[in-house]
């Protein structure tokens, strides 16, 4: 298609993506934010979020001169032929979806929006908006259109150029097509439909990912406890094409900022309607027992009880190859340890500064010195790297505590330490 002109308001890891992306797609793009400082970095070409490929490619849509970042969303949209929301929708008051970013941009841009502009929203929104900011506009000659996004921190840019779908929704059919058509380079089936629908793919498709997990955590409980393996039984279901080999791995729970936040939004939509959606609560309160069982096996390493207990944390963002702690797992099962009085030395590549009930370290050894037991929280590949039988030497006890069944259980014994992962057999 002919190269368009795009407006992306927000430079979150979702804006930022999809306006560097659409600009490699051949698209002119200003990327808008109320950030100043943020703003002028960009222009710059430095890049704050952790997102392999991101950096490279914004450098190369400034330098095409494909891409730009202004401040002032009111200006950079008056001559735009779609305008694509990537605002925040952080969990708002009792669970449900904080709109208030999205409703404030189209306040602001609503009477200069040029006629036949789409507005596009990217950002995840609950059922409805598409209808309610139709309303807001109060404009027939703009048509509103959701873009749900399937990117996933760490993959972003890889998701993004390799997508499994595009879905595009909107009560104006041709205006989806055409936000379709922005990503005609892409090798990708694209799912036309109504506004509602597109809506409800990204909560239906998020909720599905949590349910899956928690019933794999689930499975995993079931293994420790009937002497199974859980990696041999996700390995058998895994090649039923219906099922699948990918999101089968047990952990510490879900998190980030993405699947607490939705699971939350989409039960609340459902009471909004009178449905009371049960096994979706079931999946939430089920998160919550399996960091509570985590918690437990950790006690149990230091003996029964984790008041004074000196606890190693290897790993503390919500999974390996990004700095967020938005919602992390790892976070959430310090701070049960810590309320129950055990003394924490937490490790993490990618993080560092002060977090409350911790101390935390450089360098992963630290956190061995002394240690009752080291637990890993986070997959990052470089524990797997690290030099147990060093660890061993600076470790008080001998329990290492895999919740992401992450390392090799016979490194760890020949280092002379007990492995115990999640939902496979100790190997001491
Ligand atoms: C998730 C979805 O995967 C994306 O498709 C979606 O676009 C994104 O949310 C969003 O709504 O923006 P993300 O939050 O980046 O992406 O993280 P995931 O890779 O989905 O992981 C979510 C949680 O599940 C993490 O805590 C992770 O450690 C856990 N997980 C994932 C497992 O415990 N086991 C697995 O096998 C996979």
């Amino acid at each position: 298609m002919t190269p368009a002109r795009i407006v992306v308001v927000g430079t979150g890891y979702v804006g930022l993506t999809t306006g560097a992306c659409l600009a490699s797609l051949g698209h002119y793009v200003t990327c808008v934010d109320v950030d100043r400082a943020k703003v002028s970095r960009l222009a710059a070409g430095r890049v704050d979020i952790l997102e392999p490929g991101l950096a490279d490619l914004v450098t190369r849509g400034l330098a095409a001169g494909r891409l730009r970042f202004v401040v002032g969303a009111r200006e950079a949209v008056r001559a735009a032929e779609g305008v694509f929301l990537c605002v925040p929708t952080p969990m708002g008051a009792g669970g449900s979806a904080d709109l208030r970013a999205v409703e404030a941009v189209t306040a602001e841009i609503g009477d200069v929006l040029p006629a036949g502009c789409a507005l596009i929203t990217k950002s995840t929104v609950p059922v409805g908006t598409s209808k309610r900011i139709q309303e807001m506009l109060g404009r027939a000659d703009v048509p509103v259109v959701s873009n749900p996004e399937f990117l996933r921190e760490g993959t972003a840019v890889a998701d993004f150029l390799g997508p499994d779908r595009i879905v595009v929704g909107s009560d104006d059919r041709a205006a989806a097509r055409w936000v379709g058509e922005l990503y005609a380079e892409l090798d990708a089936p694209v799912v036309v439909a109504d506004a509602a629908s597109a809506e409800l793919v990204k909560y239906a498709a998020n909720c599905y990912l949590a349910l899956k997990l928690s019933y794999v955590n689930s499975i995993a409980e079931l293994c420790e406890r009937l002497g199974a393996d859980i990696d041999l039984v996700t390995e058998g279901m895994g090649h039923d094409r219906r099922i699948g080999r990918t999101f089968l791995k047990p952990g510490p729970g879900w998190g980030g900022s993405c699947l607490p936040k939705d699971t939350s939004a989409l039960v609340k939509v459902a009471e909004s309607v009178n449905y009371d959606f049960r096994m979706l609560t079931s999946a939430i309160d089920e998160n919550i027992a399996q960091r509570d069982r985590i918690v437990a096996k950790i006690a149990g390493a230091v003996g029964g009880t984790l008041a004074g207990a000196r606890i190693g944390v290897l790993g503390l963002a919500f999974k390996a190859g990004t700095n967020d702690l938005r919602d992390s797992p790892a976070l959430a099962v310090s701070s049960v340890l810590c309320a129950l009085g055990a003394e924490l030395v937490a490790y993490d590549p990618a993080v560092d500064g002060e977090i409350d009930g911790m101390t935390v370290v450089d360098d992963a050894y630290q956190v061995a010195k002394d240690a009752d037991a080291v637990v890993v929280l986070t997959e990052w590949a470089e524990f797997k790297d690290l030099d147990w039988a060093a660890m061993a030497e600076l470790m008080e006890g001998i329990d290492v505590v895999d919740t992401r069944n992450l390392l090799d259980p016979r490194a760890i014994v020949d280092a002379g330490l007990s492995w115990q992962g999640v939902g496979r057999p100790r190997v001491s």
